[in-house]
């Protein structure tokens, strides 16, 4: 045994714990053979270094070999333990991060769902109301018919307007919060005008109007017809329910004057004009440009406005745009002031 051994020997064993650390100073006859070669720790040694570890201590000797043995041993022990750890410590996240993804997409799918199923039943329950309001319209009047018949004054260019404004026409109608009960009549289906309104107008064929080839002269009682024309004598003041209101289905650019208000003229028909001069000024413009002759579709708006706010002015701006020269009076700007807009 070497004075080194023999020093070695003579130190108590010295355990120092620091930071999870213990050395152990190895004991005489405990980590040397004889010959200095490392022999294996006694059983209670190695116990404790076991116990040691298993409590996450490391353990080191004195004892190089022993030391870098022992040590090896626990690193690798220690380190495939911490490894598990970590590996269990992200499994379970993986797990639980998979876990929420999929809760949240779970509640993302129901939300849609419910979405869905309160916007179509909304859009359901609207398509609803809007039926019931039109349908009630039929009863309760007044009604609206567009004559249809005159379809040889007009171009293919007119007639493709005419469609237009016939489905702009039910539009405004569908919207209405007292909407007219709407009659198509002189209507003849395949014919130019047809095709012209099923291609302008999407779902042209579920529209909820009452659509004949026939005249309205063989529909409806004649003194319950007022046949509304621009060159009217006699301006409409109100509207009656129980009257039909009668539009000339035309469209005139190069403007054929009279046409409609001789078709009621020789029918015997009442008729009546919106009142445009009584309740509008005209605009001095530079072409110096005034008409009252207005779209169908206008026209429609005016006596829809009327119905629901019971006031020309109100309903007359719904419907008379700017280009037709005629303003309400409190629009008229001086001259002096517009020259500032
Ligand atoms: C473009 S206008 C056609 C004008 C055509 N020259 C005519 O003889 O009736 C289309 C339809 O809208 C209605 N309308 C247009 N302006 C009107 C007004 N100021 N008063 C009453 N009805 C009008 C008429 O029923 C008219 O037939």
């Amino acid at each position: 045994m070497t004075s080194h051994e023999e020093g070695d020997m003579m130190k108590p064993a010295e355990n120092k714990i620091c930071c999870e650390t213990v050395t152990y100073m190895g004991e005489a006859g405990e980590v040397h053979d004889g010959a200095g070669s490392r022999t294996e720790a006694p059983a209670e040694v190695s116990s404790l270094i076991d116990h040691l570890t298993l409590i996450h201590i490391e353990v080191e000797s004195n004892d190089p070999g022993l030391h870098s043995q022992e040590n090896q041993a626990c690193c690798s022990r220690n380190v495939m333990r911490k490894q598990k750890h970590w590996e269990k410590i992200i499994a379970a996240k993986k797990s639980k991060r998979r876990q929420e993804k999929e809760r949240r997409k779970a509640r993302q799918c129901e939300d849609a769902n419910a979405g869905t199923d309160r916007h179509q039943h909304s859009k359901k329950f609207l398509k609803a109301l809007t039926k019931e309001r039109l349908l009630g319209a039929k009863d309760a009047g007044p009604r609206l018919c567009i004559d249809l018949s005159m379809t040889d004054h007009m171009s293919k260019k007119e007639m493709s307007r005419l469609a237009a404004q016939i489905g702009r026409l039910y539009g405004s109608n569908k919207k209405a919060a007292k909407p007219f009960w709407l009659n198509l009549t002189g209507f003849v289906e395949n014919s130019l005008l047809y095709d012209e309104c099923l291609r302008m107008n999407d779902g042209f064929v579920h529209y909820l109007v009452e659509s004949t080839e026939a005249s309205f002269l063989d529909l409806f009682p004649l003194e319950t017809i007022v046949y509304l024309t621009p060159d009217s004598d006699h301006v409409l003041e109100d509207i009656d329910p129980t009257k039909v209101y009668i539009l000339g289905g035309l469209v005139d650019e190069s403007v054929q004057k009279k046409v409609t208000y001789q078709k009621a003229k020789h029918n015997g028909l009442q008729t009546a004009r919106l009142p445009i001069q009584e309740y509008m000024v005209k605009k001095v413009n530079v072409k110096n440009f005034h008409s009252e002759i207005l779209a169908i579709n206008q026209v429609f708006d005016i006596l829809r406005t009327y119905r629901e706010t019971q006031s020309w002015p109100e309903a007359l701006k719904a419907g008379v745009s700017p280009g037709k020269g005629f303003v309400l009076p409190g629009e008229i700007i001086p001259e002096n002031e517009s020259s500032f807009t």
